[in-house]
């Protein structure tokens, strides 16, 4: 049976990069097999973040998930501070590791290379190392992931083939899972440039209201020409909104394609922004109330319970393996 798992960090207001990427896609997996998805909070603190904000978007990211569809029956939801195994697991593992991989990330070299050193915490640095921890403690099979996360995935594969080398199949190899359409939504203001938390122009954020949405969507950058083709390199702009139009109706690329070729961009645009409010008006109707209720805290105390079960139990195994006595 398959394990899958992700996460999310609350480092600011999610946007729609990491629905469409990411959060939209959780719910189809939990009938697959267990489904683990948390709350990297740990991560969150890998930049200065005020403690009221780290706070809000923990809880904001809980009710996001049970409103996509993600049912805590079927779902495992919980904080990843919650289960000290991550914390604990991340301290074996950063042995096997190198300075020299980690230094390689492109999200590392992203969001560091123009800072002092003095100024980049260890956090950040050794930030695919609690991610690995992450993943390695459920027995991860299946990461959903968008694609800026596939390279972290990817070193975690590599930290288990050499563990396993030194001691034996301890650890289960996962693989990142992209989706086909929306693995990576860039910035409506410049489709050179990923969708981020920290774009307020470029972004659609989930906490925007319907209007400031069609606001975006109506003033996203275009390109040459008069009317729709599908030509991501001529026209990242229009290959841009094509992809989350697919992806918000869930349908390929190319047929997306197919039905607005031709059209004019103002005409294509009102198209996007209609997809947009028919998918995010009864997703955040949903939100609201779960967020009313406070039910997502149970979950999450719930979730926290069932994770660390499963959880001491790789890492008990990881212990043993390295030679801790475990008594
Ligand atoms: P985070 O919080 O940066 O992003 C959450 C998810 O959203 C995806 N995503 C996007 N997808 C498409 N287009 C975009 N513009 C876009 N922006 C973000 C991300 O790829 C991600 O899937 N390190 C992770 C959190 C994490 C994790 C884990 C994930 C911690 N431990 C273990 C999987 C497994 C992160 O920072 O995601």
């Amino acid at each position: 049976m398959e394990r899958i798992l992700s996460a999310i960090k609350p480092t600011g207001k999610l946007t729609l990069g990491n629905y469409i990427g990411a959060l939209s896609h959780f719910k189809d997996f939990q009938d697959q097999g267990e489904s683990f998805i948390f709350i990297a909070d740990l991560h969150a603190l890998t930049l200065p973040i005020e403690p009221e904000d780290l706070r809000n978007n923990s809880r904001d990211i809980a009710a996001f998930y049970i409103a996509s569809g993600l049912d805590p029956k079927k779902t495992t939801m919980f904080l990843q501070s919650s289960v000290s195994a991550h914390a604990e697991l991340n301290a074996i593992v950063q042995n096997y590791l190198y300075m020299g991989e980690l230094k390689r990330m492109t999200q590392f070299k992203d969001k560091c290379s123009k800072m002092a050193d003095t100024a980049i915490g260890m956090g950040i640095f050794a930030y695919p190392v609690l991610m690995a921890a992450d993943i390695l403690l459920y027995e991860a099979t299946e990461v959903p992931v968008g694609e800026d996360q596939a390279q972290h995935v990817e070193l975690c594969r590599d930290l288990v083939r050499r563990f396993n080398h030194r001691y034996g199949e301890i650890l289960k190899l996962p693989k990142a899972v992209v989706p086909t359409v929306g693995a990576r939504i860039m910035s409506l203001t410049d489709p050179t440039k990923k969708m981020s938390k920290s774009d307020p122009k470029g972004d659609i954020f989930l906490h925007d209201d319907p209007r400031a949405m069609r606001k975006k969507i109506m003033g996203a950058k275009t390109d040459m020409g008069p009317t729709v083709t599908l030509d991501p390199q001529e026209k990242p702009g229009i290959a841009n909104l094509l992809t989350i139009y697919a992806a918000l109706d869930r349908i390929p690329l190319e047929e997306a394609a197919h039905r607005f070729d031709g059209y004019r961009y103002g005409d294509f645009k009102k198209a996007v922004a209609d997809k947009l409010d028919e998918v995010m008006i009864p997703f955040k109707a949903r939100y609201q109330e779960i967020v009313d209720s406070g039910s997502y805290l149970d979950v999450l105390r719930d979730g926290a319970r069932k994770a660390r079960a499963v959880a001491n139990k790789t890492l008990h195994k990881v212990q043993e393996a390295v030679g801790l006595l475990t008594l």
